[in-house]
């Protein structure tokens, strides 16, 4: 077992969490869809972003403090909710929401947790997301969608990108399936928590049997009927999309590709972010996941415009690694890196963070357009 104290970065944990995980488990966390491409492009877009940095700022005091929904967080960096994380430790999103509220941040809790809502608010006090992914069966999703309520929860983020499963191809060559002693804990008392083993992804065979595929933006409307908890749309990243959702009363929309996890060559997330904050144009926040590995990310993704970002895969390796401890350690990193850059930036509040703090290729072609 690796010393805690040896890791310096988040990326480091997944070749730990391979080395540990059994390789059906490491795969399905791991990959992306088909090609893969988006998957890379999710950290090389990042990496084509360059800072303008401010001088001579008087950078004693650093406060990454900031509001989310009107709750107030230590850090703009947010966990993603990530399905069957007790695949990665035996104590899986309960871990995970006790790291979390530790650090004074928010998480969010997938509709296919292996911990039911009930068990994850049972860990203490802490602010929570549900994520959402709607059912055929809508007695389900408003059960469902009233226990999160009931639990304490204080949004709900529709996942919008998955009227089918993309095709991982690890999980089709590894007839993915969630190990016997697991289930989707949400779901055991509505008999929809065990996965079948099938000829393809397990997971995707399920999906196809009780995801509905004919969700579409009046849906956005009957979920608020049933709910008074905020709404965020998680999956838009399109200008478009961005107008639909805002006009369909989304409270927030979070620009993601879900990892690369569904359609394989659309762009990153931090490629997609400036157009969708232009089309929100301040009318509800916008946020951002995919690829986030570094303070130096969240940092690049606050200049374009985004109200915070949240991690996915980074949570489930360091799970993997070193559980609760593990995704303590995982949240300090990228909090004492986001300091560091905002300092060096010469960004004292998070407030100060905005478009003149960051160059892109776009700019340099709009800048040479002019010359
Ligand atoms: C996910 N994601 C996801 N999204 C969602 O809405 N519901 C879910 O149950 C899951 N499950 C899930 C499992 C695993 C293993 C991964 C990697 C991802 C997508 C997730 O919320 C988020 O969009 C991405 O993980 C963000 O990208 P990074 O940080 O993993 O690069």
């Amino acid at each position: 077992m690796v010393n805690i104290e040896e890791i310096t970065n988040v990326t480091e944990y997944e070749e730990l969490a391979k080395q540990r995980l059994p390789k059906m488990a490491f795969d399905y966390y791991a990959s992306g869809a088909e090609d893969q491409w988006t998957l890379k492009e999710n950290r090389t877009a990042f990496e084509r972003i360059r800072f303008r940095p401010r001088i001579l700022v008087d950078v004693t005091n650093v406060d990454m403090t900031t509001t989310v929904l009107g709750f107030k967080i230590s850090m703009p960096i947010m966990v993603a909710p990530t399905a069957f994380q007790r695949m990665a430790h035996p104590e899986g999103e309960l871990a995970t929401a006790r790291a979390v509220s530790s650090h004074g941040t928010i998480m969010t809790l997938s509709s296919w947790a292996t911990s039911s809502v009930e068990e994850v608010a049972s860990t203490g006090p802490g602010i929570r997301f549900f994520q959402l992914y709607v059912y055929k069966d809508r007695n389900v999703v408003a059960q469902l969608v009233r226990r999160a309520e009931k639990a304490g929860f204080k949004a709900i983020a529709l996942t919008v990108d998955t009227p089918r499963l993309g095709r991982r191809e690890s999980d089709i060559k590894n007839r993915f399936v969630l190990p016997g002693h697991l289930t989707l804990k949400n779901f055991d008392g509505l008999d929809l928590g065990k996965m079948d083993k099938s000829q393809d992804s397990g997971l995707a065979t399920y999906v196809a049997g009780q995801i509905d595929r004919s969700l579409s933006w009046k849906d956005v409307k009957w979920l608020k009927t049933i709910t008074s908890l905020p709404i965020l749309v998680k999956g838009v990243i399109t200008a478009e999309d961005a107008h639909i959702a805002v006009e369909a009363g989304a409270a927030g929309i979070i620009v993601s590709n879900h990892g690369a996890r569904q359609l394989d060559y659309v762009p990153a997330t931090i490629s997609a972010l400036e157009e969708v904050v232009q089309a929100a144009a301040g009318r509800v926040p916008v946020f951002l996941d995919g690829g986030v590995r570094r303070g130096t990310d969240a940092l690049k993704a606050l200049a374009l415009g985004a109200a915070g970002v949240f991690i996915g895969r980074p949570v489930v390796f360091s799970l993997a690694v070193h559980g609760e401890t593990g995704v303590r350690k995982v949240l300090q990193m990228l909090r004492d890196e986001f300091e560091i850059a905002m300092a060096l930036a010469g960004c004292t509040k998070v407030s100060e963070i905005n478009r003149s703090h960051v160059e892109t290729d776009i700019d340099r072609i709009r800048i040479a357009a002019r010359l």
